[in-house]
C-alpha cells in the first residue's frame, strides 16, 4: 500500500487500495481539514511534492485558477498510485474526526416518502452505526464512479441503522440511484465524516437552523440534544407549504413545547399557501426577528444550500457577533 509522507512533519501513514489520500489521513486519526469531501469547498487543498496520484475529479469547484497555477489539488479528490510526499497544513484550523470513518456494506431496509420530494432512507450495516450528531457518510451508489455525501438524521446506535433525509434532485444522478434502490439492496456507505457535530461539553443553548434538505443534520443534533436538558431553537426553512417538513419530526421529541421549540418558515408564500400559519421569509430573516437575547449566548449549528449558509453566516457572525467558535456548518454542494 502507498505510504504518505507529510513533509516538514514526522506525519506517514498509508493507504488504502481506492482511498483518497483525505480518507487514508481520517482513517490514520489525522486530523486533516476538510468540510464537504466531493471536491466542493477547497478546505482539503494540498500539494504533492513527490510520487504519483490519481484525480477522481477534473476542475472540481474546490479549485480556483490561482490554486491550479501552483499545482495544488484536494485530498479528497487524489488516490496515491505511488508512495507520496505532500505538504499540507494538518491540524491547522481544521476540523477533526474523533471517529475514524470506515467502510461498510449496508442494506437497504426501508425507505419512506416525507414529502413530495424527500425521502427517509433506512440502511443497516453488521457493525454498530457509530457517528456524532451532525455528521454524514458517503454512500457509493451502483452506475455511479463517485460517492455523495449523506448526513445521518438519527443518532449512534448498536443496531447499525444509518437513517437519512435525503431530497430528490431532477435528473441528479444520487438521487435517481437511490429511488431506484429496492429493499434489500447493498450498497457501500462510508464514514463518519464532517466537523459539524453536536458539542456535550458546551453548556450554551443550542440553536438549529436547517434550509431544505439540510433537515437531516440538525434532526440528529436536535434527537442528540433533547435527551439532555439543554434548551433546543430549531429552525426550519423550506420554500412552500408543501415542503415544511421540519416541524412533524420536531414535535417527536421529549421536552416539545417546553425546552424543545421550533420555528418553521416558508419563503415563497401564495394563494396555494393560503392555510399557512407557520411564519413567511427566508430563514436567516426569521431568526433574525425571533431568536430572543444576545446571539453570543447560544451554540449554533446549521446546514443547508451553500446561499443559505452564506446568509446565515452572515447574521451570526457579521451582524450578531457570535464568536467563529460557536458556529458549526455544513454547506450541502
Ligand atoms: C456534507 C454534505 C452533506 C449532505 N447531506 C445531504 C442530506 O442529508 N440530504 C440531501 O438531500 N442532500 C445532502 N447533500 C447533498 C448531496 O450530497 C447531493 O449533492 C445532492 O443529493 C444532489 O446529488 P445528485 O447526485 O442527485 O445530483 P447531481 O446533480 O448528479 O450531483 C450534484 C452533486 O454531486 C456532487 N458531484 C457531482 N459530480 C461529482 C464528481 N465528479 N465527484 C464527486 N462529487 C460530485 C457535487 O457535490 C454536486 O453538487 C449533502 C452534501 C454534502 C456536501
Ligand atoms: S473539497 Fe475536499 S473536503 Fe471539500
Amino acid at each position: 500500500m502507498p505510504i504518505i509522507t507529510v513533509s516538514g512533519t514526522a506525519l506517514r501513514f498509508e493507504s488504502a487500495p481506492g482511498d483518497t489520500v483525505l480518507q487514508a489521513a481520517l482513517r490514520a486519526g489525522l486530523p486533516w481539514p476538510y468540510e464537504c469531501s466531493v471536491g466542493a469547498c477547497g478546505t482539503c487543498r494540498f500539494t504533492i511534492e513527490a510520487g504519483e496520484a490519481r484525480v477522481l475529479r477534473e476542475n472540481p469547484p474546490g479549485l480556483s485558477a490561482m490554486d491550479r497555477r501552483k499545482n495544488r489539488k484536494l485530498a479528497c479528490q487524489c488516490v496515491a498510485e505511488t508512495d507520496l510526499s505532500v505538504s499540507a497544513k494538518i491540524g491547522v484550523d481544521g476540523a477533526c474526526v474523533p471517529i475514524a470513518p470506515r467502510r461498510m456494506s449496508a442494506v437497504l431496509s426501508g425507505a419512506r416518502a416525507v414529502t413530495h420530494d424527500m425521502t427517509e432512507y433506512r440502511f443497516r450495516t453488521a457493525q454498530a452505526a457509530r457517528f456524532l450528531p451532525g455528521q454524514y457518510a458517503l454512500l457509493a451508489l451502483p452506475g455511479m464512479n463517485e460517492a455523495r455525501a449523506y448526513s445521518m438524521s438519527n443518532v449512534a446506535n448498536e443496531q447499525g441503522d444509518w437513517i437519512f433525509v435525503i431530497r430528490n434532485v431532477p435528473n441528479g444522478l444520487g438521487s435517481r440511484a437511490l429511488a431506484a434502490l429496492e429493499a434489500g439492496a447493498t450498497i457501500a456507505l462510508d464514514g463518519p465524516y464532517g466537523g459539524a457535530w453536536l458539542r456535550t461539553d458546551v453548556p450554551r443553548e443550542i440553536v438549529c437552523i436547517a434550509g431544505g434538505s439540510g433537515l437531516a443534520p440538525m434532526l440528529s443534533i436536535a434527537r442528540a440534544a433533547a435527551a439532555t436538558e439543554r434548551r433546543l431553537h430549531f429552525y426550519y426553512g423550506a420554500r412552500t407549504a408543501a415542503d415544511a417538513c421540519g416541524r412533524a419530526f420536531v414535535a417527536e421529541l421529549d421536552g416539545f413545547g417546553a425546552r424543545v421549540r421550533c420555528v418553521e418558515a416558508i419563503s415563497v408564500h401564495d394563494h396555494a399557501d393560503a392555510a399557512w400559519q407557520g411564519e413567511t421569509g427566508l430563514i436567516h430573516d426569521v431568526v433574525a426577528r425571533d431568536l430572543a437575547g444576545a446571539f453570543d449566548a447560544y451554540e449554533f449549528y446549521v446546514s443547508g444550500p451553500p446561499p443559505m449558509i452564506a446568509a446565515v453566516l452572515n447574521l451570526l457572525a457579521v451582524e450578531r457577533g457570535v464568536p467563529t467558535a460557536q458556529i458549526h456548518f455544513d454547506r450541502f454542494f
